[in-house]
């Protein structure tokens, strides 16, 4: 049992425990380590001014990719890299980057501009030479509010990429991997006493390194939260809305990384991040995927997780229509063994679900479609990238011949839980599959669901989408 984290900043070893460990690790670069080229700004995990490179160890070395600081707290970082935009200059010599993001002028305030510089270096992690999509795409998560993104574009497009240093060339990272490596198959539990208001708290932190110990610590703290990559919980407790006293790091937790097709079924661990599951889906699914390249920002998809977007339970959660539509089963760990429960059994009401309070999610698994079904998967929001959904659906259809043979359709924004729409599924199974019907059952969709209006969209809005939602269902099947 360890009594502290064992954390890596720009190749520097640290062992951290006590109070330290409970802030958020853009608080802890700066205000202990002195690291201020790290900025916050919105605390949220929306601007990127935050982003620094994490390495994890997979498949027996490091591999490292963006991230926003200030939603993910220290107790995350255990048996982790973090290189910030200080360790990128190596012997007085900048970044490649660096250099060219001063000779296209990609910089006024100066606000952003580590942030973009980091998110960049992670571009070239991954290739030497990233197209202008790569580019976009990987700038999705950094705002910047003066200088305009073209300038910013054109210096990360002119950067020779084999002049780029990997940071695993830039860290020798051998030692730095034992030294992680020996450490993972150490529990961890820190605990720290604080008076609020005069009354005294205990803060405590556990990282187990069995999905056992796991069951066993939530059973003893039913009120513990469990924490994955964070980018739900961190910006909750960041806004003040919860402040938890005991977590529960799966960070260690080792078998939770399965991603494969076995018997025509998709196996998703639940630590397997967003970025993982959208490069598997790029092939394997394709209509999944298209969503998922517009699901939050490359910080973000590299630490959350499937499992963080379920137990979290929003109703406009991304995966959660495809997920119904699919029959999708969800594997839970509980002290007494596993068992398996079907999303449509999964919630309750808002937010309150069939977990107990000593389990966890360990994997979701679903039917990947055959040639002959047909997936369609929607996301309304009011901005394409980055941002959260207004609406979102889900359709699965097998036809026979010019009939339906089956059908399922979940609405996601429109009430306290995704909706299915039996009435409007029961009045399209084994019909025909043509403009009248389909018109007759946009109108009887609308009819299924229960929406508020809130900051995003009035009810009169959504109702209307549920219609037009599956008008253009219909049109891109049919045409
Ligand atoms: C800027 C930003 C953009 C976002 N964009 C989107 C978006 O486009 N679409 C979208 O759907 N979401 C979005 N999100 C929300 C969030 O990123 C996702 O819900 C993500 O999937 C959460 O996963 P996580 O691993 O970070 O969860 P965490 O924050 O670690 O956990 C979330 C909840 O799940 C629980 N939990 C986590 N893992 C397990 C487990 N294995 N077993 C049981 N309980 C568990 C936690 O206790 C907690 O209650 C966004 C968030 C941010 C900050
Ligand atoms: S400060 Fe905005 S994403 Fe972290
Ligand atoms: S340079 Fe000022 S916000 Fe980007």
């Amino acid at each position: 049992m360890r009594d502290y984290i064992l954390l890596y900043i720009n190749g520097k070893r640290h062992q951290i425990t006590g109070e330290q460990i409970f802030q958020p690790l853009s608080d802890f670069l700066r205000y202990e380590k002195g690291l201020t080229g790290t900025k916050v700004v919105c605390a949220e995990g929306d601007c990127g001014a935050c982003t620094a490179l994490l390495g994890r160890v997979r498949q027996g070395a490091l591999q490292y990719e963006i991230f926003n600081t200030c939603i993910k707290y220290v107790y995350q970082l255990d048996g982790q890299h973090v290189v910030t935009v200080e360790g990128l200059k190596e012997n007085g010599q900048l970044h490649p980057v660096q250099q060219t993001m001063i000779d296209y002028f990609g910089s006024q305030c100066g606000y952003c501009t580590p942030g973009f510089v980091v998110a960049m270096a992670g571009l070239f992690e991954k290739t030497q030479a990233p197209t202008e999509q790569d580019v976009r795409d990987g700038l999705t998560g950094n705002l910047c509010r003066c200088t305009g993104y073209t300038p910013i574009i054109d210096a990360a497009l002119a950067v020779d990429g084999t002049s780029v240093k990997t940071m695993s060339e830039r860290f020798p990272e051998e030692s730095m991997l034992e030294d992680l490596q020996a450490h993972a198959t150490r529990s961890i539990a820190i605990e720290y006493d604080e008076t609020i208001t005069g009354t005294a708290v205990t803060h405590r932190y556990f990282n187990p390194c069995t999905v056992s110990e796991a069951t066993q610590l939530k059973q003893q703290h039913p009120n513990a939260f469990l924490i994955a990559g964070g980018t739900d919980l961190s910006v909750q407790m960041n806004k003040g809305r919860i402040s938890p006293q005991t977590v529960i790091s799966l960070s260690n937790l080792p078998g939770l990384g399965k991603l494969e097709i076995q018997d025509g079924y998709l196996n998703i661990g639940a630590k397997v991040s967003w970025t993982q599951l959208e490069d598997f889906c790029r092939e394997a699914l394709p209509e999944f995927h298209k969503i998922l390249a517009v699901f939050a920002s490359g910080q973000i998809k590299n630490v959350g997780t499937m499992a963080g977007n379920i137990a979290n339970g929003s109703p406009i959660a991304d995966s959660l229509p495809f997920l119904y539509v699919t029959n999708a089963e969800i594997e839970l760990a509980g002290t007494t063994g596993t068992r398996w429960v079907n999303i449509h059994d999964f919630y309750h009401g808002y937010k309150v679900n069939e977990m107990q309070s000593d389990e966890l999610i360990t994997q979701i698994r679903l039917p990947l479609p055959t040639a002959e079904q047909t997936l369609k998967l929607y996301k309304v929001s009011k901005r394409k990238d980055l941002d959260i959904s207004t609406f979102t659906a889900g359709f699965f259809m097998e036809r026979e011949g010019d009939a339906i043979k089956d059908i399922r359709i979940a609405y996601g924004g429109v009430g306290p839980v995704v909706l299915r729409l039996p009435r409007t599924e029961s009045f399209l199974k084994d019909n025909a599959l043509n403009f009248e019907n389909a018109q007759k059952a946009s109108k009887m969709a609308r009819t299924e669901i229960t929406p508020i209006s809130d900051v995003r969209a009035s009810d009169d809005y959504r109702l209307q989408l549920s219609e037009n939602i599956l008008l253009k269902f219909y049109y891109e099947v049919t045409q």
